[in-house]
């Protein structure tokens, strides 16, 4: 298991935003998390690499326990790479600048080595030709594929999304998605928040529903588009779908 959360509970002061959270990532497995808002699944996202704690329960990635004080938090975010639905690119630095940094910094690449990576990624996003241009020049889903690039060079075991799509107009979102659907068939371990059902039906092995802080669903995908066993998914489900 890269990702294992084991009874995680949750609480912003005397609110239980997660209750007793159990699921898995395998190795290769692509699991959507879907809910309705304030359902607690960017909190969840965020408790996997630690820019939430959490109060009860267990988070292991590939082992390593992400509330062990013992365990260094830098090395565990450059191993378990988060793309954000605001892109969160550095305003002031070019797009290969952006990729480049984390690269040089926390894994202590060359520029030499860290520019090649960074040229290779950018090639592979389809953006090889706006390496100089800085975040302001491009389009959201161009900003969004950079931010996929720059978490990609850190050679993460897993990728977090928190809806990746979500702040893009609708003819951007299908070149996100393009990218995520590449990686999924290449084996990447990921996590999405997402309301792309389409989306996710094509590139999901598993699918979890979060009502109130609550795992109330987690099945193998077909299964879970086909027949919900659960009146609040079933609700939740009817509502995005018909929109
Ligand atoms: N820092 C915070 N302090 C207090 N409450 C918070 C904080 N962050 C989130 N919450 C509350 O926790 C609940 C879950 O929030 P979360 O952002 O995880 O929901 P979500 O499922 O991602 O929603 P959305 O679909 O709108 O992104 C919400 O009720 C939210 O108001
Ligand atoms: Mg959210």
């Amino acid at each position: 298991m890269m990702i294992e959360i084991t009874g995680v509970t949750k609480y912003y002061g005397q609110f239980e935003v997660l209750k007793n959270c159990t699921t898995h990532v395998d190795k290769g497995e692509v699991v959507v998390v879907c809910g309705p808002s304030g359902s607690g699944k960017s909190t969840l996202i965020k408790c996997v690499n630690a820019l939430e704690p959490f109060q009860k329960g267990s988070i292991r990635v590939d082992g390593i326990e992400v509330s062990d004080p013992a365990t260094d938090l830098p090395d565990l975010r450059s191993r378990v790479g988060m793309v954000f639905q605001n892109f969160e690119l550095f305003p002031h630095l070019s797009i290969e600048a952006n990729i480049m940094l984390a690269q040089r910094i926390v894994l202590g690449r060359t520029e030499d080595a860290a520019r090649r990576q960074t040229i290779e990624l950018l090639d592979r996003v389809g953006l090889a030709d706006h390496a100089t241009k800085f975040p302001a020049q491009l389009s959201g889903g161009q900003q969004q594929r950079v931010a996929i690039a720059r978490a990609l060079a850190m050679n993460p075991l897993a990728m977090l999304f928190d809806e990746p799509t979500s702040a893009l107009d609708p003819e951007m979102i299908s070149e996100v998605l393009d990218v995520m659907t590449g990686l999924a068939r290449e084996g990447m371990t990921m996590m999405i928040v997402t309301h792309e059902m389409g989306f996710a039906r094509s590139v999901a092995t598993r699918m979890i529903f979060i009502d109130r802080g609550e795992i109330v669903e987690d099945r193998p995908t077909e299964d879970f588009f086909s027949h919900q066993q659960n009146p609040r998914t079933a609700a939740f489900l009817g509502k995005i779908l018909h929109h």
